[in-house]
């Protein structure tokens, strides 16, 4: 189960590259934490963590008294994560390295499981959401940020580098095409929570600017993640750059407009989705 996924976000470019692009959506940690509304001594999941920035603000606010868990199947971004919460002196913290859409987090049952981008690359988005549910209390909260379409984002390259990798494969019958913008359409998403036994689906749609370095989104080892051959990456390159020429300030930075939306809903409590 998600093994293209699994393998991508094990890579080292990545471990190496995803410090630069994860300036761009630290500064939206805030909008998750407001809308998930910890309360001290709680015990939250951050599902997908990543390099653990949300993790360890989501710890400082349920206090000592709670705990933080946060949940990836990445090891080096885990292992950024470990060090980063040792250096800020936060000790109600845990990571694990796990599968979210099936494997067990230990800490359970959880008030609330938040996310930060962390939710949009399964192969089976009902039987995952289902998964992290059955980590809550009866009643507990989800609370994700995602993106809006890709459209709303044009930092994001796909677009620009479509003629320079083979179009993705199908999803074997029955699976969904994990991506950035999986989640991005609000009726699909809320019929995927529905289905993974969650009610109340709210919504809220944003949009912040955020200024930042042209390597925030491109740089060799991004561009290979997303697929390019290493003979074609000059060429890429040079299309990426004209994609992003919009966005270019006279200091040479870049503005992005960041388009993501926040999801929240409750459990509905009973037993979960048989899979
Ligand atoms: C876009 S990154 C977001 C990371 C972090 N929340 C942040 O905002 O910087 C998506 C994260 O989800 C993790 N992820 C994706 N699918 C996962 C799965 N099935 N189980 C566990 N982690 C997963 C990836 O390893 C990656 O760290």
């Amino acid at each position: 189960v998600n093994e293209a996924e699994r393998g991508r976000w094990n890579d080292e470019r990545r471990a190496r590259s995803w410090p630069k692009r994860e300036r761009l959506t630290a500064t939206l940690v805030p909008y998750l934490l407001r809308a998930a509304a910890l309360r001290c001594g709680e015990r939250v999941l951050d599902v997908g963590s990543g390099g653990g920035r949300s993790t360890i603000e989501a710890a400082r606010a349920v206090g000592p008294d709670g705990l933080a868990v946060g949940a990836d199947f990445s090891e080096p971004l885990t292992r950024l994560a470990l060090e980063r919460a040792a250096a800020a002196g936060v000790e109600n913290v845990r990571f694990e390295v796990v599968d979210v859409q099936t494997d067990r987090v230990s800490g359970a049952p959880f008030a609330a499981a938040i996310s930060l981008f962390g939710v949009m690359f399964y192969e089976s988005p009902a039987d995952a959401f289902a998964n992290i549910r059955s980590h809550l209390e009866p009643g507990g909260r989800l609370v994700f940020v995602c993106w809006r379409s890709a459209q709303e984002n044009p930092w994001f390259l796909g677009p620009s580098l479509a003629a320079f990798v083979p179009p993705p494969p199908a999803p074997d019958p029955g699976k969904s095409l994990p991506g950035p913008f999986s989640l991005a359409d609000p009726e699909r998403t809320t019929a995927v929570l529905g289905e993974a036994g969650f009610a109340g689906v709210r919504r809220t749609g944003h949009g912040v600017e955020v200024e930042g370095p042209e390597d925030a989104v491109l740089d060799d080892d991004q561009l290979a993640l997303l697929g390019i051959p290493p003979e074609r990456l000059p060429e890429a390159r040079a299309a990426a750059l004209e994609h992003l020429r919009p966005l270019r300030l006279p200091s040479g930075a870049l503005r992005f407009p960041l388009a993501f939306q926040v999801f929240s809903a409750v459990s509905r409590g009973g037993p979960t989705r048989a899979r």
